[in-house]
């Protein structure tokens, strides 16, 4: 029960950030069996959910996936109704192992989510998670900023030393998209071949990584620095961080920046 209660902290830490308000944001945590077997009979599944997409990449996987409609505030006292752990059984078809417990299905970003996890599984054998939430800052800067990818990336890497060091492979953007639908699960899947956080535009972002503490720091990294943005954007800017003192960062760091945005 430790791992479920590793990501639960986590689901109420982004609810008291103020990034999940009402039943906004949602979360996938890949699972080994032996985490599994630990809370629930892996051998009796008790319903299934179809996709109309191919996810044979996953068969045989266990996915903790909150619930769609479901309030990441409510997670921490009730989390058997607001959180499922499912295991793909098929190209098509999740099976339900535990939770749900109303009667609840998976998120109705679940394509958006099953598509991040087989696209970084094929850069990062390791990832394991995939976190969508609404951080203020993030959305505000989609209404005033370019959305070039490029362009974002680089406004965020300048308005502090650590974020070309937390995110050196800068930040994609999607334009306004509907969400809770493949096409937007395959343009955001896209963008995770080479990126670990994508912004939806007027709506939040999508970060993925190995642990809860890596995707969280990501999470907050950026909305750190969409934050300040948000400060000065308004302001007359008189210094701010050089090119060259970005590559200086990154060569100190050791980390490899996306090259084309500020060389
Ligand atoms: P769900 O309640 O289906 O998880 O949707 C919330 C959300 O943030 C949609 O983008
Ligand atoms: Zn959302």
């Amino acid at each position: 029960m430790n791992t479920i209660q590793d990501v639960i902290q986590i689901i109420d830490l982004l609810y008291k950030h103020n990034w999940d308000e009402r039943n906004g944001g949602n979360l996938s945590y890949l699972l080994s069996e032996e985490e599994v077997k630990d809370i629930c009979d892996i051998h009796h599944p008790l319903r299934t959910f179809s996709y109309s997409f191919d996810m044979k990449e996953l068969i045989g996987k266990y996915i903790l996936i909150t619930g769609t409609g479901k309030y990441f505030k409510n997670c921490l006292k009730d989390p058997k109704n607001n959180l499922g752990i499912l295991r793909v059984e098929d190209a098509h078809t999740l099976s339900l192992l535990w939770g749900y417990e109303d009667g609840g299905s998976p998120t109705s970003e679940a394509p958006t989510h099953l598509k991040c996890h087989i696209e970084r599984l094929k850069v990062d054998p390791l990832h394991r998670l995939v976190i969508h939430c609404h951080p203020t800052n993030i959305i505000c800067m989609t209404h005033i900023h370019s959305l070039d990818s490029n362009r974002f990336t680089e406004t965020l890497w300048k308005m502090q030393t650590e974020s070309i060091v937390v995110f050196p492979e800068g930040i994609a953007v999607l334009p306004w998209m509907l969400c809770g639908g493949e096409e937007i699960g395959d343009a955001t899947a896209a963008h995770m071949k080479d990126y670990r956080s994508v912004v939806w535009a007027q709506h939040g972002i999508f970060c993925t990584g190995k642990t809860l503490d890596e995707v969280f720091g990501l999470i907050e990294t950026i909305e750190k620095a969409a934050e300040i943005y948000m400060k000065i954007c308004d302001k007359k800017i008189i210094q701010s961080i050089k090119n060259e003192e970005l590559i200086q960062l990154a060569t100190a760091f050791k980390v490899e920046y996306r090259k084309g945005i500020i060389d």
